[in-house]
């Protein structure tokens, strides 16, 4: 706690590799967390505020789930690297922060699986559907697998509905991805749902998810391998995959097709419709200048970070301007 009695802690976000959107269904998909982290405070107040200004907390479905668990009126301080709405995590991530730094308001202990449970849930509260893939990795951090036998220790089991995901721990390869960001925000509840029909109405639907289920096993074996060019075979394929679902647009297929050229592969990262994609490759610097050249904003991204974190006080990254309209 600082002086002035604020509890700080941190979470990455993450990016998806392989099996996005399938994994709502219980099919295996592999993350990574970047060093691109959310910092959030909170203390207890006589009225909910957001970084110094009041606010109505019932719209931010995220920071009004966690406060309600709480059992206090709180106040909060956010800064973020992680671009909002844009399939690298922000709501999970602020999420997993919140949920840590209530702990220890609160004196205490948490375990990663109730941290994941925590975020997961608010999640859902604010989204309605959804996977608990995007909690998992940036309250554990390094890199999951979820839904896939064989990967390294498993770390938790979570429910719903008829619905299992077990989530494990993989080994982080040492590989340079770059993430190519839109610029469009796309809120993750709708694709998820567009998905939904896509899969319910067309007969081959499942057969899609079927599909992207096997490139996402065959990716764990490349991770596992590290073969770079099968790993990105893979991650363009499952990125055709994902058009076909309906969740890429114009803007992310220009960026996945510029970055080719100079990459193993490249996917669009998230719930797509905008936000961001991700290339494997051995020349950042020009996927840099592709991503730049055709609209994207990219950023090279480090692997293998810590999961939420206690903090000692407030990181200098910017804040998020209220309204919070986080998505993971
Ligand atoms: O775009 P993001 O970061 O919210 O990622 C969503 C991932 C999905 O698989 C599309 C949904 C989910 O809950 O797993």
């Amino acid at each position: 706690m600082t002086a002035d009695g604020w509890f700080t802690a941190s979470a990455p976000g993450k990016f998806v590799v392989l099996g996005e959107h399938a994994v709502v269904y219980g099919k295996p998909a592999l993350v990574l967390a970047v060093d691109r982290r959310m910092t959030c405070s909170v203390r207890p107040a006589d009225r909910p505020a957001i970084n110094g200004e009041y606010v109505d907390i019932s719209k931010q479905p995220h920071l009004d789930h966690l406060t309600r668990g709480s059992g206090r009126t709180l106040e909060f301080l956010t800064r973020s690297m992680i671009p909002v709405g844009s399939g690298m995590g922000s709501s999970a991530a602020l999420s997993a922060a919140v949920a840590k730094a209530i702990h220890a308001m609160k004196g205490e202990a948490c375990t990663e699986k109730q941290l994941v449970e925590e975020a997961y849930a608010a999640e859902l509260a604010a989204q309605g559907s959804g996977s608990p893939m995007d909690a998992s990795a940036c309250v554990h951090g390094r890199g999951i697998a979820v839904n896939i036998p064989g990967s390294g220790d498993e770390l938790w089991t979570i429910s719903r509905g008829d619905r299992t995901w077990r989530v494990s721990d993989i080994d982080v390869p040492d590989m340079t991805f770059v993430i190519g960001n839109t610029g469009i925000r796309a809120p993750t509840g709708p694709q998820v749902d567009k998905v939904r029909r896509f899969v319910t109405r067309n007969r081959f639907g499942a057969d899609i998810l079927d599909e992207i289920e096997s490139v996402t096993l065959e990716g764990h074996s490349a991770i596992a391998k590290r073969d770079r060019e099968l790993l990105g075979r893979l991650m363009t394929s499952n990125h055709k995959l994902l058009s076909i679902l309906g969740v890429s647009c114009k803007e992310l297929n220009r960026l996945v097709n510029a970055s080719l050229p100079y990459s193993y592969g490249a996917k669009l990262t998230g719930s797509g419709g905008g936000g961001c994609m991700v290339a494997l490759t051995d020349e950042p610097e020009k996927v840099c200048e592709a991503i730049i050249d055709h609209g994207g904003v990219p950023y090279v991204v480090q692997t293998g970070v810590e999961g939420a974190r206690m903090e000692t006080g407030q990181s200098e990254d910017p804040e998020i301007r209220i309204p919070i309209r986080c998505r993971s």
